[in-house]
Protein backbone atom coordinates (compact mmCIF):
# COMPACT_ATOMS: atom_id res chain seq x y z
CA UNK A 1 0.00 0.00 0.00
CA UNK A 2 1.11 3.54 -0.84
CA UNK A 3 0.48 5.45 2.86
CA UNK A 4 0.71 9.51 3.37
CA UNK A 5 1.86 10.08 7.08
CA UNK A 6 0.46 13.72 7.13
CA UNK A 7 2.64 15.48 9.63
CA UNK A 8 4.72 12.48 9.79
CA UNK A 9 7.61 14.43 10.87
CA UNK A 10 6.33 14.00 14.14
CA UNK A 11 6.45 11.33 16.58
CA UNK A 12 3.55 9.17 15.84
CA UNK A 13 4.29 9.66 12.34
CA UNK A 14 7.84 8.36 12.69
CA UNK A 15 6.40 5.32 14.66
CA UNK A 16 4.50 4.02 11.41
CA UNK A 17 7.10 5.04 9.45
CA UNK A 18 9.47 2.76 11.14
CA UNK A 19 7.25 -0.04 11.46
CA UNK A 20 5.45 -0.36 8.15
CA UNK A 21 8.72 1.36 6.29
CA UNK A 22 9.98 -2.07 4.80
CA UNK A 23 6.53 -3.62 3.87
CA UNK A 24 4.64 -0.88 2.42
CA UNK A 25 5.68 2.74 0.05
CA UNK A 26 5.18 5.23 2.66
CA UNK A 27 5.58 9.35 2.08
CA UNK A 28 6.44 11.27 4.99
CA UNK A 29 4.15 14.72 4.59
CA UNK A 30 5.02 17.63 6.10
CA UNK A 31 4.29 21.69 5.36
CA UNK A 32 8.01 21.55 4.11
CA UNK A 33 9.10 19.20 2.03
CA UNK A 34 12.79 19.80 2.51
CA UNK A 35 11.65 18.56 6.54
CA UNK A 36 9.74 15.75 5.45
CA UNK A 37 12.92 14.34 2.55
CA UNK A 38 15.19 14.69 5.62
CA UNK A 39 12.87 12.82 7.30
CA UNK A 40 12.66 10.44 5.56
CA UNK A 41 16.17 9.96 4.65
CA UNK A 42 17.16 9.34 8.83
CA UNK A 43 14.61 6.74 8.77
CA UNK A 44 15.96 5.40 6.19
CA UNK A 45 19.15 5.15 7.46
CA UNK A 46 17.38 3.10 10.25
CA UNK A 47 15.59 0.73 8.42
CA UNK A 48 18.73 0.43 5.82
CA UNK A 49 17.72 -1.17 2.20
CA UNK A 50 14.63 -3.04 2.74
CA UNK A 51 13.13 0.67 3.99
CA UNK A 52 10.60 2.53 1.08
CA UNK A 53 10.06 5.62 2.75
CA UNK A 54 10.02 9.09 0.87
CA UNK A 55 9.12 13.14 1.37
CA UNK A 56 7.21 15.75 0.14
CA UNK A 57 4.35 18.35 1.43
CA UNK A 58 1.59 17.31 3.04
CA UNK A 59 -0.62 18.08 -0.13
CA UNK A 60 1.81 15.82 -2.84
CA UNK A 61 1.93 12.82 0.06
CA UNK A 62 -1.76 12.99 0.20
CA UNK A 63 -2.34 13.17 -3.71
CA UNK A 64 -0.56 9.80 -4.30
CA UNK A 65 -1.26 7.42 -1.49
CA UNK A 66 -4.17 4.93 -1.04
CA UNK A 67 -4.12 5.50 2.81
CA UNK A 68 -3.73 8.71 4.84
CA UNK A 69 -2.71 8.53 8.31
CA UNK A 70 -3.54 12.16 10.31
CA UNK A 71 -0.34 12.34 12.10
CA UNK A 72 -0.72 15.83 13.47
CA UNK A 73 -2.16 17.59 17.04
CA UNK A 74 -5.82 17.80 17.14
CA UNK A 75 -5.24 22.25 16.63
CA UNK A 76 -4.00 21.29 13.23
CA UNK A 77 -6.74 18.69 12.07
CA UNK A 78 -8.55 21.32 10.01
CA UNK A 79 -5.44 22.32 8.44
CA UNK A 80 -4.74 18.81 7.04
CA UNK A 81 -8.67 18.02 6.23
CA UNK A 82 -10.43 21.16 4.91
CA UNK A 83 -7.31 23.46 4.44
CA UNK A 84 -5.99 20.02 1.82
CA UNK A 85 -9.14 19.37 0.38
CA UNK A 86 -8.36 19.23 -2.70
CA UNK A 87 -5.70 16.50 -1.92
CA UNK A 88 -8.11 14.36 -1.33
CA UNK A 89 -9.48 11.79 -3.59
CA UNK A 90 -11.40 8.48 -1.96
CA UNK A 91 -8.21 7.41 0.16
CA UNK A 92 -8.95 5.46 3.34
CA UNK A 93 -8.39 7.80 5.95
CA UNK A 94 -6.79 6.72 9.21
CA UNK A 95 -7.08 9.09 12.11
CA UNK A 96 -5.63 8.55 15.46
CA UNK A 97 -6.08 12.38 16.58
CA UNK A 98 -6.82 12.91 20.52
CA UNK A 99 -8.48 16.10 21.09
CA UNK A 100 -7.77 17.19 24.88
CA UNK A 101 -5.71 19.11 27.33
CA UNK A 102 -3.83 19.41 30.46
CA UNK A 103 -5.02 21.50 32.86
CA UNK A 104 -1.40 21.50 34.72
CA UNK A 105 -2.85 18.24 37.06
CA UNK A 106 -4.34 15.99 34.88
CA UNK A 107 -5.31 15.45 31.33
CA UNK A 108 -9.04 15.82 29.90
CA UNK A 109 -10.91 14.97 26.61
CA UNK A 110 -11.99 17.61 24.95
CA UNK A 111 -14.02 16.91 21.94
CA UNK A 112 -15.42 19.38 19.06
CA UNK A 113 -19.39 19.70 19.09
CA UNK A 114 -19.23 17.13 16.31
CA UNK A 115 -18.96 14.32 19.22
CA UNK A 116 -15.14 13.28 18.57
CA UNK A 117 -11.99 13.99 16.11
CA UNK A 118 -12.76 11.25 13.49
CA UNK A 119 -16.24 12.51 13.34
CA UNK A 120 -15.07 16.20 12.64
CA UNK A 121 -12.56 14.91 10.28
CA UNK A 122 -15.50 13.04 8.42
CA UNK A 123 -17.31 16.22 8.28
CA UNK A 124 -14.45 18.82 6.85
CA UNK A 125 -13.08 15.65 4.30
CA UNK A 126 -14.98 15.44 0.97
CA UNK A 127 -17.52 12.71 0.39
CA UNK A 128 -15.78 9.06 -0.76
CA UNK A 129 -13.32 9.19 1.72
CA UNK A 130 -13.88 6.69 4.59
CA UNK A 131 -12.63 7.51 7.44
CA UNK A 132 -11.61 5.14 9.97
CA UNK A 133 -10.43 6.29 13.53
CA UNK A 134 -7.51 3.97 15.60
CA UNK A 135 -4.23 4.13 17.21
CA UNK A 136 -5.09 6.05 20.00
CA UNK A 137 -3.62 4.32 23.11
CA UNK A 138 -0.48 3.43 21.28
CA UNK A 139 2.58 4.75 22.61
CA UNK A 140 4.48 6.81 20.10
CA UNK A 141 8.12 6.21 21.01
CA UNK A 142 7.80 1.99 21.57
CA UNK A 143 6.03 2.50 18.04
CA UNK A 144 9.69 3.91 16.56
CA UNK A 145 11.65 1.22 18.77
CA UNK A 146 11.41 -1.19 15.68
CA UNK A 147 12.53 -4.45 18.10
CA UNK A 148 10.18 -3.60 20.58
CA UNK A 149 6.96 -6.40 20.91
CA UNK A 150 4.52 -4.24 21.64
CA UNK A 151 1.45 -5.84 23.91
CA UNK A 152 -1.06 -3.04 23.25
CA UNK A 153 -4.39 -3.69 21.56
CA UNK A 154 -5.26 -1.17 18.81
CA UNK A 155 -9.08 -0.06 19.32
CA UNK A 156 -10.97 0.76 15.75
CA UNK A 157 -13.98 2.59 15.15
CA UNK A 158 -15.39 3.15 11.05
CA UNK A 159 -18.51 2.45 9.27
CA UNK A 160 -16.96 0.99 6.12
CA UNK A 161 -16.22 -2.72 6.62
CA UNK A 162 -13.10 -2.75 3.66
CA UNK A 163 -11.29 0.31 5.80
CA UNK A 164 -11.46 -1.45 9.06
CA UNK A 165 -10.26 -4.51 7.43
CA UNK A 166 -7.40 -2.49 5.96
CA UNK A 167 -6.54 -0.90 9.13
CA UNK A 168 -7.15 -4.01 10.86
CA UNK A 169 -4.45 -5.53 8.98
CA UNK A 170 -2.01 -2.49 9.24
CA UNK A 171 -2.14 -2.36 13.20
CA UNK A 172 -1.82 -6.54 13.15
CA UNK A 173 1.27 -5.71 11.03
CA UNK A 174 3.26 -4.27 13.74
CA UNK A 175 4.58 -6.87 15.95
CA UNK A 176 2.52 -8.11 19.05
CA UNK A 177 -0.28 -5.10 18.49
CA UNK A 178 -3.53 -6.83 18.03
CA UNK A 179 -6.47 -4.78 16.45
CA UNK A 180 -9.96 -5.16 17.81
CA UNK A 181 -13.27 -3.75 16.53
CA UNK A 182 -14.69 -0.64 18.80
CA UNK A 183 -17.95 0.04 16.70
CA UNK A 184 -19.25 2.75 14.05
CA UNK A 185 -16.86 5.68 14.02
CA UNK A 186 -20.25 7.61 16.28
CA UNK A 187 -17.98 5.72 19.25
CA UNK A 188 -14.46 7.29 18.27
CA UNK A 189 -15.08 9.71 21.50
CA UNK A 190 -14.88 6.58 23.57
CA UNK A 191 -11.87 5.36 22.14
CA UNK A 192 -10.05 9.34 21.86
CA UNK A 193 -10.90 9.83 25.65
CA UNK A 194 -8.79 6.63 26.44
CA UNK A 195 -5.75 8.67 25.78
CA UNK A 196 -6.43 10.95 28.32
CA UNK A 197 -7.27 8.53 30.87
CA UNK A 198 -4.16 6.41 29.89
CA UNK A 199 -1.99 9.58 30.45
CA UNK A 200 -3.24 10.11 33.66
CA UNK A 201 -2.90 5.93 35.17
CA UNK A 202 0.58 6.44 33.66
CA UNK A 203 1.53 9.67 35.45
CA UNK A 204 0.14 8.55 38.66
CA UNK A 205 1.48 5.04 39.17
CA UNK A 206 4.51 5.91 37.10
CA UNK A 207 4.33 3.70 33.99
CA UNK A 208 6.53 4.57 30.97
CA UNK A 209 4.92 3.70 27.74
CA UNK A 210 1.80 2.62 29.10
CA UNK A 211 -0.39 1.09 26.73
CA UNK A 212 -4.09 -1.02 27.18
CA UNK A 213 -4.97 -4.06 26.53
CA UNK A 214 -7.93 -6.25 26.79
CA UNK A 215 -7.64 -9.06 28.38
CA UNK A 216 -10.31 -12.24 28.97
CA UNK A 217 -10.71 -13.51 32.65
CA UNK A 218 -11.75 -16.98 30.97
CA UNK A 219 -8.77 -17.24 29.62
CA UNK A 220 -6.71 -16.73 32.68
CA UNK A 221 -8.64 -19.20 34.51
CA UNK A 222 -7.77 -21.62 32.55
CA UNK A 223 -4.41 -20.34 32.64
CA UNK A 224 -4.44 -20.65 36.58
N1 LIG B 1 2.58 10.83 20.43
C1 LIG B 1 1.87 9.79 20.77
O1 LIG B 1 2.33 8.90 21.56
C2 LIG B 1 0.49 9.57 20.20
C3 LIG B 1 -0.17 8.35 20.45
C4 LIG B 1 -1.44 8.16 19.92
C5 LIG B 1 -2.06 9.16 19.17
N2 LIG B 1 -1.40 10.35 18.96
C6 LIG B 1 -2.06 11.38 18.17
O2 LIG B 1 -1.33 11.52 16.96
C7 LIG B 1 -1.34 12.89 16.55
C8 LIG B 1 0.10 13.35 16.34
O3 LIG B 1 0.77 13.27 17.57
P1 LIG B 1 2.35 13.54 17.64
O4 LIG B 1 2.75 13.36 19.05
O5 LIG B 1 3.03 12.75 16.57
O6 LIG B 1 2.39 15.11 17.26
P2 LIG B 1 3.67 16.07 17.09
O7 LIG B 1 4.91 15.25 17.03
O8 LIG B 1 3.58 17.12 18.15
O9 LIG B 1 3.37 16.80 15.71
C9 LIG B 1 3.23 16.08 14.50
C10 LIG B 1 3.43 17.00 13.33
O10 LIG B 1 2.41 17.98 13.25
C11 LIG B 1 2.86 18.96 12.31
N3 LIG B 1 2.42 20.29 12.68
C12 LIG B 1 2.85 21.07 13.71
N4 LIG B 1 2.25 22.27 13.68
C13 LIG B 1 1.43 22.26 12.61
C14 LIG B 1 0.54 23.22 12.03
N5 LIG B 1 0.39 24.46 12.55
N6 LIG B 1 -0.14 22.86 10.92
C15 LIG B 1 0.01 21.63 10.37
N7 LIG B 1 0.85 20.68 10.85
C16 LIG B 1 1.53 21.00 11.97
C17 LIG B 1 4.40 18.91 12.35
O11 LIG B 1 4.84 18.51 11.05
P3 LIG B 1 5.58 19.54 10.04
O12 LIG B 1 6.27 20.60 10.89
O13 LIG B 1 6.58 18.65 9.38
O14 LIG B 1 4.53 20.06 9.15
C18 LIG B 1 4.70 17.84 13.38
O15 LIG B 1 5.85 17.09 13.09
C19 LIG B 1 -2.05 13.69 17.65
O16 LIG B 1 -3.36 13.99 17.24
C20 LIG B 1 -2.07 12.75 18.85
O17 LIG B 1 -3.21 12.93 19.64
C21 LIG B 1 -0.14 10.56 19.45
Amino acid sequence: MKIALVGGTGDIGMGFAMRWGQKHEIIIGSRSAEKARESASAMMQLLGAAGNIQGSDNASAICSADVVVLCVPYEHLAYVTSGLRDAYNNQLIISPVVPMAYNGKFFLYQPPSEGSAALQARSLLPQGVKVVSAFHTICASALQDIDRVMKADVFICGDDAQAIDITMQLAGEIKSLRPLKAGPLAVSSMVESLTPFLLNVARKNKIKDAGIAVVSERLIKNIN
